[in-house]
Parts: structure tokens; sequence; C-alpha cells
């Protein structure tokens, strides 16, 4: 890996730059995989002293931070230009900024640029980039793009072609924030290292696999930009659909970006085309109304700041994906995600099928949970005896859960992305060809919302979603699996 590097941040004052991307380089410089050979540039338009910008990275990493001095060390090796993306002049200086500081920390010309802000510069910077002549064919130059990418499958097309007028496909790290967390990576794990999951990962065995990205929090502070999006845009073309290729890909041929990256691809391709009429059937979605959750009153999405009163935009979604591959063609893909739900958690449980059963009475299911978030670990919910004379079925649970120091070690997702893209491996990043046929289904999915086709369904904030949700799955005989509000209702905390 090469760590002699000159890193420039677009939207280097963004909330993104100071609570991820700091952080996590620091951690890479504290576990000495940036070495003392890189420089980070700091653009936004604002006028920031060095000094000041020193500052501001200190304050995001005192609590990693073993010594001030360490901090400082650091933050030292930041430098910042007030920039005008739209202005060729400001590309003039910031050659001559990477020049020297190239120079002076004997980084071999090798390059990371990293948008962070708006979409709509990013084809701007591209351009410019490669017209000022910094990006220069010398050292590596690489280009880490944030999400969203693009709204739609002609706004990301000419985005991306925007980006290929300057760095090639290879180049182009497009970042999806949930490939870089531990327990995701770990589904490479659970599935091609365990003979007992292996054989049975196919429809002949797998009743339906459900997805739920369940989020506790509103929309905060970014009622302006959700509003205009909206969690199919928000969660689904990108995360949601990220997870499902981990989880239907067939086995690489070996553990290395391009047979991982081939399999990928090979189910974004096969995702199964609804007819439109299906598709009103298959994805609902809804919005929170106001509520009341651990004696705390939560307000309407409506009613958030910067959202249209009378927005129609879904802070819920929710559907069935299917893939028309030999190994799962016909298993549903549920999925849920939302905002103001009952609790924080990422999950996948893979519902097996039923075993006949020889003992008078109906068995469960075995459920394999891989728990992405906050907890990170697995279960499998098995079918075992009662203790006792009589033979009584009963539920028993094997889990394990990650302990709270290895979770503590494990790397933050951006810093284990931004050190794949030192190490030139895109693995976990999100393919062009994917990104495409992402959008090509969403996009169906938007205009039949956009249209009213489908009805847009209330959920009070604190609950699991919409009942709609529910009966989704119970068409298909199944029921979500993790409900915990339930629980809450049981125990009287939801109003
Ligand atoms: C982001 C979405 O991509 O993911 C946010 O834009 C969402 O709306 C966030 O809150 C969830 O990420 P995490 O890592 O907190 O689960």
């Amino acid at each position: 890996m090469s760590s002699k590097v000159i890193i420039t941040i677009f939207g280097a004052n963004g909330d993104l730059a100071k609570r991820k991307l700091y952080p996590s380089l620091f951690r890479l410089y504290k576990s000495g995989n940036l070495s003392k050979h890189f420089a980070v540039i700091g653009t936004a338009r604002r006028p920031w002293s060095k000094e000041y910008f020193e500052s501001v990275v200190v304050e995001s990493i005192t609590d990693l931070a073993d010594s001030p001095e360490q901090a400082q060390e650091f933050a030292s090796h930041f430098y910042y230009q007030s920039h005008d993306v739209q202005d060729t002049e400001h590309y003039i200086e910031l050659r001559k900024l990477q020049n020297s500081l190239d120079e002076q920390y004997q980084a071999e010309h090798n390059k990371l640029f990293f948008l962070s802000m708006a979409p709509q510069f990013f084809g701007t910077i591209a351009k410019h980039l490669k017209s000022e002549q910094i990006v220069d064919g010398k050292g590596f130059e690489r280009l880490i793009v944030e999400k969203p990418f693009g709204t739609d499958l002609a706004s990301a097309s000419k985005l991306n072609d925007n980006l290929l007028a300057t760095f090639d496909e290879e180049q182009i790290f497009r970042i999806d924030h949930y490939l870089g967390k531990e327990m995701i990576q770990s589904i490479f794990a659970i599935r091609f290292a365990n003979l007992l999951f292996e054989n049975v990962w196919n429809h002949d065995y797998i009743d339906n696999v459900q997805i739920t990205f369940a989020e506790k929090l509103g929309v905060e502070e970014r009622g302006g930009y959700y509003d205009h999006s909206g969690a199919l845009r928000d969660m689904v073309q990108n995360h949601t659909l990220q997870l499902l290729s981990l989880l239907a890909m067939d086995k690489p041929k070996t553990f290395t970006k391009d047979d991982i990256r081939a399999e990928k691809i090979k189910v974004f391709k096969h995702l199964h085309k609804p007819t439109d009429n299906d598709l009103k059937k298959l994805f609902i979605r809804g919005q929170y109304t106001s509520g009341k959750v651990d004696g705390k009153k939560y307000i309407s999405y409506r009613s958030e700041p910067n959202v249209d009163p009378e927005s129609t935009t879904e802070t819920f979604a929710s559907g069935a994906f299917f893939v028309d591959s030999e190994r799962f063609r016909g298993v549903p893909f549920f999925f849920r995600t939302g905002k103001r739900l009952t609790a924080k958690g990422t999950h996948v449980n893979i519902v097996f099928k039923q075993v006949e059963s020889i003992f008078g009475s109906s068995l469960q299911p075995n459920v394999l949970t891989i728990y992405i978030q906050p907890t990170e670990g697995f279960s499998l919910s098995m079918n075992g005896k009662e203790v006792g004379e009589q033979f009584n079925l009963a539920p028993l649970t094997l889990d394990y859960r990650t302990d709270a120091t290895a979770s503590g070690a494990s790397p933050e997702p951006y810093e284990k992305l931004i050190y794949d893209v030192l190490n030139n491996d895109s693995t976990n990043f999100s393919q062009w060809d994917e990104v495409r046929s992402s959008w090509e289904l969403i996009d169906r999915i938007e205009t039949l919302w956009a249209n009213n086709e489908v009805p847009l369904h209330h959920y009070k904030s604190g609950t699991m979603g919409p009942e709609a949700s529910f009966e989704l799955l119970n068409q298909f005989e199944a029921d979500w699996n993790w409900r915990p509000d339930e629980a809450y209702r049981k125990e009287g905390r939801l109003g």
C-alpha cells in the first residue's frame, strides 16, 4: 500500500468531513497506515486560515488522540484553500499548493480527491481537475465520490459521464458507507466459509430474506435534502440493494476484487423487473406522524423544519425484490427502511423453510439473523426439546455477539474504505453497472409514487412502519421476524 499521498477534500468544512473523514484519517495515521508522507488540502468557499483549519481538525479527533501533541502533529499535515469550484483561477492556485506539498511531503505525485459536497458540482470539479492539470497522469490518481450518485438514472448517467471525462472507472470509488461496516463484510465469511450455510443458501432451503434498516431518529436538520429525496433514494437504491447483492450473489471463484465484483453485478442484472401493476403491490411507502415513545413526544414529518407541510415524501419504504437467478428464483427479499421507528437497528433475517414435522405440532422455521448494528453478531433460532419427562418442543437460540472490545477495535466504515482506496481495492465500492441497474428499477417505482398511483400510508412515530408493510409479507405467508414495537407496546412505552 502506498501511504504517500496528497488528499484533497472538496467540502472540507462540511459535517461529514468533521464527523467522519478527519477522525478516520486520524485512525489511519495512528495505526501507521498513513505515513509522514501525506498532506490534506481542505477546500470550501469560506475563507479559513491554516491555523483555524488545524483547530477544526484537532477538535474532531480530541477523543481519539493519545495526547494534544499527537493531535497537533497530525493536524499540521492539513492545509486550507478557499475555493470556488466554478472559478478556474482557483484551480491554478490549487495546483500550485498540490505541487509544493507534493515536494515537501515527498508524496510521489500520488493524489486522492474526495468529493463531499453537493453533487451538482462534481462534474465541474472533475473537468477542472483535468483542464488545470491537477490530474496530470503522474503517480496514482483516485477519486472518492460521496452519495447520492444522482437522483435518477438520467442524472446519475450524466454525472458518471462527467467523471469519466477525467477519470477511468478503475479510478472512481463510489462510497456506500454500509459496505465499510464490519458485519456487512462478515457476510462473505458466514456464507462462503461455512459448509452449513453454503449448501443451503438457495431457493430449496430459504423461504425468504428480510432486511431491516430501522432508524429511531427523524430527519433532524436534513429536512431540506430529505424532502427531495425520500427513503427510496436515500436508503434503497444504494444501501439496501448493495446489501441484497452480497446476500444473493453466487460464490466467487476467488476472494478477489474482480471475481467478487463479477458475481455482484450478476445479481443486479438478474433483479426481477415486475410489471407496473406488480410494482404497485410489491413496494409500499409511508410517512411518520406524531407519536410518543418512552414519554417523549415526537412531531410529524410534515412539521419538521425545512419540510413542505403538505409533503408526500416517504420516510418509510418497504417492498419485495426478487432475483431471477438459478439460486434464488422465487425467493422474496423483503426490505423495510424508515425514520422514527421503534428502535435503531440494521438486521438481516434469513428465514429457512419449515421441515415436515413428525412431532404432531408445528415447528418454528430456522432463522439466521445477522446483526449489523448497533450490536454486531449472529443468532440462529432452532427447535429443541424442553427439559422434562415429556417430549415437548421448545424454541432455542444460538447467539453470538461481538464483545465491546472487539467492536471498539473494529474500524469505522470510512476508515476501512479510505484504507481500501489507498490499497487500490474497489471491492467495497459501487460499480457503475450496479448503480445503473439499481436506478433502472428504482426510477420505475419513483414514477408510480410521484404519480400517486400507490397510497402514502401514515405511521405513528415509534412504530415499525405502516400496517401495509406487515400485510405485504402476509401475502407471501411470511411475517417480519424482528418486531421491537411489540415489546415496547407490552411494556407501555409507546404512546
Ligand atoms: C445515510 C442516509 O446514507 O445513511 C441517512 O443518507 C441515514 O438518511 C444513514 O440516516 C444511516 O446510516 P447509519 O450508518 O447511521 O445506519
